[in-house]
């Protein structure tokens, strides 16, 4: 790496704007308070809010022949209407009592990381095309099947004890900006006729199903959940976090514009070209925003005091690594309310060209070589994190 490189991605000083409103957050209650604002502005100016819990709902489970995991059936209710999706859940052999989970959604969801045909293929499912592969007018394909195995390598968390769970995405909400609203939870949820929402808020609400249905589960300990998500899926996990006590530690690989990235440093993609391709993410009176009020160290700060990780890639500027490694430590004074810490963060400069880990108790960050993607190797070290977070 250069320093025209480093220059690159780096864009000079970042001028955030600041966490609280005058006032220091100084205590913990200070800081709920604080966190509630927050919460509230970026609902309302930025991801819409996050409809209210089914009325109902529950799973079945089913052995997949071949695999080690179950496919869970899931069934809601609001009001009259119905949803049913899927899940694949993979649980450490030989438990003795409940252990630990990894929940998230994938971009193929189960069929991208199960070779084997044993799990169905879900037809309504809507996904972003993979012309590599397959996924013509956005659908599930056969010849995605074992597609997103690298970037959830099961077997390396059961060893690490921890049991998994992942749904597709796009069996949810489709990404599609045309047909997101006809089918999956915008009409099930009866969206149309509430506040506006995107489908980022509501990624984020099957991940909040995804944990109530964990709790369901003896074989979980529902106080021990982490939940990861990549790229548009790693936006998903953090607003999801930031609603969400009963996540732990959440892991954003590479989340970019509207997850970790901070629209003050003008690197990577902006709100406004995040908008024009997917309109559908966030509510349509983001997309003309002139004056933020707000930028993402206030989505991290609201899952203070629970645990953060973040990766980035040094090829992937288009989510703005350095800028979220920033908005890390300007977010970390929220963890500062109730201990005191003697963190050390790099700088920025440092992190590019070792590309070594940087723990700081909850929170956490890695910088890799490579471009947009998440590898077994981003996974060992969150997996390394879990242990001291
Ligand atoms: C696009 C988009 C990003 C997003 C990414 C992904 O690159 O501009 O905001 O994070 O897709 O989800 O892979």
């Amino acid at each position: 790496m250069t320093p025209d490189d480093f220059n690159a991605a780096f864009a000079g000083e970042i001028e955030f704007l600041p966490l609280t409103d005058d006032t220091p957050v100084t205590t913990t209650a200070a800081r709920h308070q604080r966190q509630l604002e927050l919460q509230k502005i970026m609902a309302n100016r930025l991801y819409g809010d996050i409809p209210p819990p089914p009325d109902h709902i529950s799973a079945s489970r089913q052995p997949i022949p071949g695999e080690q995991a179950e496919r869970l059936m899931i069934e809601m209710t609001v009001a009259e209407r119905r949803f049913t999706v899927d899940a694949a859940l993979w649980l450490p052999k030989g438990i003795s009592g409940p252990v630990p989970l990894i929940c998230g959604l994938d971009f193929v969801g189960p069929i991208g990381i199960m070779t084997s045909t044993g799990f169905p293929i879900d037809a309504s499912a809507r996904i972003s095309p993979r012309p590599r592969y397959g996924a013509p007018d956005k659908r599930l394909t056969e010849t995605l099947r074992g597609t997103s195995a690298h970037r959830w390598p099961i077997s390396m968390m059961l060893d690490a004890g921890y049991a998994v769970l992942i749904s597709c995405y796009g069996s949810w909400v489709p990404d599609d900006a045309d047909g997101w609203k006809t089918h999956g939870l915008y009409p099930f949820l009866g969206c149309e006729d509430a506040s506006p929402t995107g489908a980022i808020t509501l990624w984020a609400w099957a991940l909040r199903r995804l944990l109530d249905l964990a709790a369901t589960c003896d074989e979980i300990d529902s106080s021990d959940i982490a939940v990861a998500g990549h790229s548009r899926l790693g936006k998903a996990a953090l607003w999801a976090a930031a609603n969400d006590v009963r996540i732990k530690a959440v892991f954003a690989n590479q989340s970019g514009c509207g997850g970790a990235a901070p629209a003050a440093h003008p690197v990577g993609e902006t709100l406004a070209q995040m908008a024009e391709r997917f309109p559908h993410w966030t509510i349509p009176s983001s997309h003309s925003a002139a004056d933020l009020t707000f930028d993402q160290h206030h989505l991290l700060s609201l899952i203070a005091p629970r645990a953060v990780y973040l990766a980035g890639a040094r090829a992937d500027l288009w989510s703005d690594p350095i800028g979220s490694f920033a908005a890390l430590q300007e977010a970390a004074s929220f963890w500062q309310t109730d201990r005191v810490v003697d963190w050390v963060w790099p700088l920025a400069q440092e992190t590019w060209q070792s590309c070594g880990p940087v723990r700081n108790g909850p929170l956490g960050y890695h910088l890799r070589p490579g471009g947009h993607d998440l590898l077994p190797y981003d996974w060992r070290q969150f997996l390394e994190f879990l242990k001291t977070c």
